[in-house]
């Protein structure tokens, strides 16, 4: 597998942008450099949903970076919703869910002839609209990071003993993943992507980036 490809600066400035960036008012084109060119005919259905590790983690980090420059606004950073609009996390990561989703990206909403939200498909590629359905749809249940605090606190323990021992990087960095992929998404895709991906893949690059692994995780360990 190759977990390395993906330039990780690239995707810690991506998730950097995401915080700094939220409350941007206007729409914006999302850039999709790293992600393959799909057909221009629109797919039906999540084109990434069962992709490779490699092509997942692109998908997300690029998607997140669309989420937050155009629809956190209203839908709540981190695909959180905060009540203004729908919580995107749940909507069904299936057909039925994909074609609602593409119905609202295409058409928008409307209430007595005032917009609730605009439509976005003439300013997001088709590769930024399912790049956002892949980050939107792989959003774990922030409620199983509570409950899930100690295990989360102990594969930090883990990372943090890489400074004076780096050589058991790569097997911390499965541990990572292994553990990454217990955390159900909560739209039922078929897995989620979280924070201790980022940081599995920090520490499988050589070096080990265990410090930016460290940071990587801060996130997580704030729930
Ligand atoms: C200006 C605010 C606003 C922005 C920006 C916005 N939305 Fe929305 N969105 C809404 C509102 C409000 C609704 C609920 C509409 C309704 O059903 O009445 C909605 C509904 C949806 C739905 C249907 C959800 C459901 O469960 O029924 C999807 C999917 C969606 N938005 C995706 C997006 C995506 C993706 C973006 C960014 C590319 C985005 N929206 C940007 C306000 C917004």
């Amino acid at each position: 597998m190759l977990r390395t490809a993906i330039p990780i600066a690239v995707i810690s400035t991506l998730i950097a942008q995401a915080v700094l960036g939220h409350g941007d008012a206007a729409p914006q084109a999302v850039d999709t450099t790293g992600l393959p060119t799909l057909p221009s005919e629109m797919a039906t259905q999540n084109p990434w949903r069962e992709a490779d590790a490699e092509l997942m983690m692109a998908a997300v980090s690029i998607g997140g970076a669309g989420y937050n420059s155009n629809c956190a606004r209203c839908h709540g950073l981190e695909a959180i919703s905060g009540g203004l609009a729908p919580d995107l996390r749940y909507l069904e990561a299936d057909e039925w869910g994909d074609e609602w989703y593409l119905t609202r990206v295409s058409h928008g909403a409307e209430q007595n002839g005032a917009a609730k939200m605009p439509p976005l498909d003439n300013i997001l590629s088709q590769e930024a609209i399912w790049a956002i359905r892949t980050y939107v749809e792989t959003r774990p249940d922030d409620q199983e990071f509570v409950a899930r605090k100690s295990e989360i606190q102990e594969i930090n323990a883990r990372i943090e003993a890489l400074k004076s021992n780096p050589s058991q990087a790569a097997e911390v960095a499965d541990a990572l993943f292994e553990m990454s992929a217990s955390f159900e998404a909560a739209s039922g895709a078929p897995k989620s992507v979280t924070a201790l991906d980022e940081a599995g893949q920090l520490l499988k690059s050589d070096p080990p980036r265990v410090e930016a692994a460290l940071d990587a995780m801060l996130g997580i360990l704030r729930n």
